[in-house]
């Protein structure tokens, strides 16, 4: 029998996902790997062939460098690979893989819980009843705005946005997106494409952020492409903080020109900008878009696909490098 391969997995994973893990392979978990202790990796790494890797460790290019050789892949437990440094990654050999479309349908419900929170007041109405002042009825008590029949802006149809999508069109909302290259009718399903997010921006009443975090895509929600929102949107982000210029929108949601926004990923999180927790028109949220039992369970088993596949000498379904 030829020996199990070592894996260095970088914290808990879901208890279906660990038992399987533990059958396949030997498994080293690194407890307390997070944001801000990635540099443990590389020596926790030391004879061990691949890595599963959570989202909220970054493996930037100084620690892949310092990876032994005897790690060949970075199975990531995640569909964005952000954190990540891809090019050190190719450059030293190693092969990083995802997890595509087990987690879109629990994200996308995360956005429209985002949209409808934020429009209808639903963290400041909650945090009001909490602290006992809810003291009457009104006909303008935390009267809010409605998303049926408003035009939802999606940067990003892959298939998350394409979820999106679909449950909005539930609601009624007229679907309006931007993406690197037209959908297909099929995909489409009566959407209108904008070739530029400027264009698409212009007639969102409600914008969904469901791109990847690229060097094309930080910061692609600055100052000026907010200004070109309609008066009173609703920004809504489930895909990467670093997307959003978070001092911009601050900005915009005291002025008002941003209406509301809905949040669940921050730049540099878990630390976010004190200046969202100071305004009443965010709908906040602490990166649970895929934090479903099942969900978590699916993306965990599909990164064992990936190395399984990676260590029989197979293509790993998922590889991005
Ligand atoms: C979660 O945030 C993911 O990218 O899978």
């Amino acid at each position: 029998m030829t020996e199990k391969k070592r894996i260095l997995v970088t914290g808990a994973l879901m208890p279906a996902v660990g038992e399987r893990a533990r059958a396949c392979y030997n498994v080293t978990v690194l407890e307390g790997a997070s944001e801000s202790s990635a540099e443990a990796i590389p020596k926790a790494a030391q004879d061990h062939d691949g890595i599963l890797c959570h989202v909220n460790v970054h493996l930037t290019g100084d620690i892949i460098r310092a990876l032994p050789h005897s790690v060949k892949i970075i199975a990531n437990h995640a569909v964005g690979v952000d954190n990540i440094d891809l090019d050190a990654a190719r450059e030293k050999g190693i092969v990083v893989t995802n997890t595509p479309e087990v987690l879109s349908a629990a994200t996308a419900e995360i956005a429209i819980l985002l949209m409808l929170g934020a429009a209808r007041r639903a963290g400041e109405a909650e945090r009001l009843l909490r602290r006992g002042d809810w003291k009457s009825w009104s006909v303008d008590f935390m009267v809010g705005t409605e998303i049926s029949g408003r035009r939802l802006g999606i940067v990003g149809m892959g298939d998350i946005g394409r979820r999106v999508a679909k449950a909005a069109r539930g609601l009624d909302m007229e679907i309006h997106y931007h993406n690197r290259r037209r959908l297909p009718e099929d995909k489409e399903q009566g959407a209108v494409f904008h070739d530029t997010v400027e264009a698409l921006l212009e007639v969102s009443d409600v914008l969904s952020i469901n791109c990847p975090l690229t060097p094309a895509t930080r910061y692609l929600l600055n100052r000026e492409r907010i200004a070109r929102l309609p008066p009173g949107a609703i920004v809504v982000n489930t895909a990467r903080g670093p997307i959003v210029d978070d001092a911009a929108l601050i900005d915009a949601l005291r002025s008002g020109h941003v209406a509301a926004a809905g949040l669940d990923v921050f730049d540099g999180e878990p630390r976010i900008n004190p200046g969202y927790l100071a305004l009443e028109n965010v709908f906040l949220l602490p990166h649970i878009g895929s934090a479903t039992v099942r969900t978590r369970t699916a993306m965990g088993m599909r990164a064992l696909d990936n190395l399984d596949a990676f260590f029989s000498a197979a293509s790993p379904r998922d590889r991005v490098v």
